[in-house]
């Protein structure tokens, strides 16, 4: 659980926007609708979560989820100290009190009991009910519920029932254009123009190899890691062996598939 409250930051998280998501997510929260993000990873969905929280002013409570997480780890427990037993509200129900945003990020890898406290937040409810303390608590208006996953997984799609899909505005996020990529390159990796371009075109093409059965093609974060260790002067054939093509497959054919393409743009 992490909290990045508009206080402590020390700048806006960096943020180059790809379409209109930005007014969506603004409009989505003014009508207190919860949102959900799809898209491959490493294409800026946790990223423009922080960024929209920022320029929100709300703060932000985001839960990695994962098969074993349960309601309880939502909506808190109770602790066994020295005083005795105290409650500790989970991060949803800190975000419902202080009227933030709660990211469950993965949503679809949490466990189904989840189901019970997202669905009556997610609808016009807006209500959160603490079964072990009693307490229900109405959702202040500048609370909101986001969620994301990766369709691509296809064994998780099946996680997400139609009922809670049907609770929630769903923008799609993929990788930037060309244009877009290069601005975070530069921005985020600290990269010059023509390198920023040439790595962005080497994605471009990675993404573009087919007939190799990878899981999932290259994304912007991993295109960020090679410019940093370029930059850093890392030799780019090695910086991209270790950040692009290692990390995409385990196949030895494969990774020399993707570095014959890399020589094509660093050969
Ligand atoms: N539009 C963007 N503006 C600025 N930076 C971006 C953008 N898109 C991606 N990035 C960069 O790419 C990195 C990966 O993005 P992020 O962590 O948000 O991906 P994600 O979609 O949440 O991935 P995952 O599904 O794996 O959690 C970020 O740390 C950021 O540096
Ligand atoms: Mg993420």
């Amino acid at each position: 659980m992490s909290r990045i409250s508009s206080e402590e930051a020390v700048a806006a998280p960096f943020y180059v926007p790809v379409g209109n998501e930005v007014e969506l997510f603004e409009q989505a929260w003014k009508h207190g609708l919860p949102v959900l993000l799809k898209g491959p990873t490493g294409c800026g969905k946790t990223r423009f979560v922080q960024y929209m929280a920022d320029r929100l002013e709300l703060p932000l409570y985001s839960v990695a989820c994962h098969d074993d997480l349960s309601a309880t780890d939502l909506v808190g427990r109770h602790l066994i100290g020295a005083d005795g037993t105290w409650w500790q509200d989970g991060p949803l129900t800190r975000a419902v009190r202080e009227g933030g945003i709660c990211y469950l990020d993965e949503v679809v890898e949490a466990r189904q009991d989840t189901t019970v406290v997202v669905h009556p937040l997610a609808d016009d409810r807006r209500e959160l009910y603490l079964e072990r303390t009693g307490e229900r608590l109405q959702a202040p208006p500048s609370f909101m519920l986001v969620v994301s996953y990766n369709p691509g997984y296809q064994n998780l799609l099946k996680g997400m029932k139609p009922s809670t899909r049907q609770r929630f505005v769903a923008l799609r996020f993929d990788y930037p254009g060309e244009a877009v990529e290069t601005d975070i390159l530069i921005g985020e990796a600290g990269l010059d123009e023509p390198l920023a371009r040439r790595l962005v075109s080497l994605g471009q093409a990675l993404r573009r190899l087919e007939q190799h059965d990878l899981e999932e093609v290259a994304s912007t974060r991993l295109l960020i890691f090679a410019g940093r260790l370029i930059r850093s002067g890392l030799d780019p054939r090695q910086a991209c062996l270790a950040s692009l093509a290692e990390p995409l497959s385990d196949d030895p054919a494969t990774v020399a598939a993707l570095m014959d393409i890399v020589d094509v743009h660093f050969g």
